[in-house]
């Protein structure tokens, strides 16, 4: 690693947002093989969410993996649509207006409606199936969705319209923990059974807990394999036929730690009680982290590019923009002593909800994208200019 970030630093510069293939790769792999270990492989379909990371280059690689992806407003659409990615493709949206509606459909393309409002349009207007997403929340609390206490009103709906869902559609919220993700899988088997029985698809959307505390890289991620064992026994308990099937909308939990962002140490601080690294990094990269009052673990390298492992000191990454709040992620982190300035941090697990929340406040511009492959590295999004805020996303992949 510590050679390509060599390579990439001399070619870009920093901050730059680094990507790892192969990690991405294992982690879309890690979800296949718990299935297969429970019997579920044939049952499950991935599609992950596009706007975690929003890279293209990324998600073409991904594709190559034969998993499908989630998108969630037309403008993704017409993005991944240039890119040729949209094969294989279902909408998890918010509301949708009639002509919303009707741009979906015509584009052939299944779409969970959030209201009983959209159903019914959906269902007199093309008399199809519908796909819908139902809130399982205690009191009914969620910003779009099906209220529980709708469901009568809609499976008599469909009932008279000769119809079954074609799609049962949840979703937990990010970061939901294992347990919290099993509850719901009963929810929604409940509902299932009580209300659209007939159903041949069941989405357990995304938002499965990824732990940025954990140094461990197998225990970062989500048990996969023992939510598919719970879901294995409560099938059986349950006896839900062998041809209903699963989708899963992950996003945090494939890219988190495939990327990290790399910052230069500017200007080292030293205070009466830590110090205070002045980086060329800024909160604005890495928003999420400062939102969720998020820690990511952290590695040093030396300008010769050697790790530094000795963290004996206290410090804080300072950002490089004037906002007295401008840290990278907020408290403080344990650091090397001889940390100096010319050194580099690599911030770990950044891949997800990174470089796609890019604050435009503070004027920043945005950081290159490189993707680490096996035979070589590639350039996925240019460095920001001076006088603009965009990603610069680059139409194919340069090689370093
Ligand atoms: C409908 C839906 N599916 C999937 C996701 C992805 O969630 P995560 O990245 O936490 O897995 C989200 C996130 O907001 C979502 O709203």
């Amino acid at each position: 690693m510590q050679k390509e970030i060599s390579k990439i630093i001399s070619s870009v510069g920093t901050p730059v947002f680094v990507y790892d293939e192969k990690i991405l790769l294992a982690n879309i792999q890690r979800i296949f093989n718990a299935g297969l270990k429970y019997n579920l492989d044939d049952r499950i379909k991935i599609y992950i969410a596009y706007f975690a990371n929003s890279n293209p280059h990324l998600f073409k690689a991904i594709q190559k993996k034969k998993i499908g992806i989630l998108l969630q407003t037309r403008e993704e659409y017409i993005q991944a649509k240039r890119f040729n990615l949209i094969n294989n493709i279902v909408v998890s949206p918010s509301f949708l207006s009639d002509s919303e509606i009707d741009f979906w459909v015509k584009e052939n393309i299944v779409v969970n409606l959030a209201s009983l409002e959209e159903v019914k349009y959906f269902v007199n207007k093309f008399n199809q199936a519908p796909s819908f997403r139902i809130d399982l929340t205690e009191g009914s609390t969620q910003r779009t969705a099906i209220k529980e206490y709708q469901l009568f009103e809609l499976a008599a709906f469909l009932r008279a319209k000769g119809l079954t869902p074609r799609s049962l559609h949840i979703y937990v919220g990010t970061g939901s923990s294992l347990l919290k993700m099993k509850r719901n899988f009963e929810k929604v088997i409940d509902i299932y059974r009580q209300y659209f029985p007939e159903t041949k698809e069941i989405n357990l959307g995304g938002g499965f807990a990824f732990n940025y505390a954990d140094i461990d890289p197998e225990k970062k991620h989500f048990n996969w394999e023992e939510y598919f064992k719970f879901i294995s026994r409560k099938l059986q308990e349950r006896i839900i036929p062998k041809d209903v099937n699963f989708v899963l909308e992950p996003g945090r939990d494939v890219f988190a730690d495939a990327g990290s962002l790399v910052v230069s140490v500017k200007r080292i601080v030293n205070l009466k009680n830590k110090k205070n690294i002045g980086t060329d990094g800024s909160y604005v990269l890495m928003p999420s982290a400062t939102i969720r009052k998020r820690q990511h673990t952290l590695t040093f390298l030396s300008n010769e590019f050697e790790k530094l492992t000795k963290n004996n000191c206290v410090g804080v990454l300072s950002g490089s923009t004037t906002l007295s709040s401008d840290y990278l992620f907020p408290g403080e982190v344990n650091i090397p002593g001889e940390l100096k300035e010319g050194d580099y941090i690599i911030v770990n697990d950044i891949g997800a909800y990174g470089a796609t929340q890019h604050m435009e406040f503070l004027n920043k511009k945005p950081c290159p994208e490189v993707l680490i492959r096996k035979e070589a590295l590639y350039l996925i999004t240019d460095r920001g200019k001076d006088d603009d805020k965009i990603r610069y996303l680059v139409k194919s992949p340069k090689e370093l």
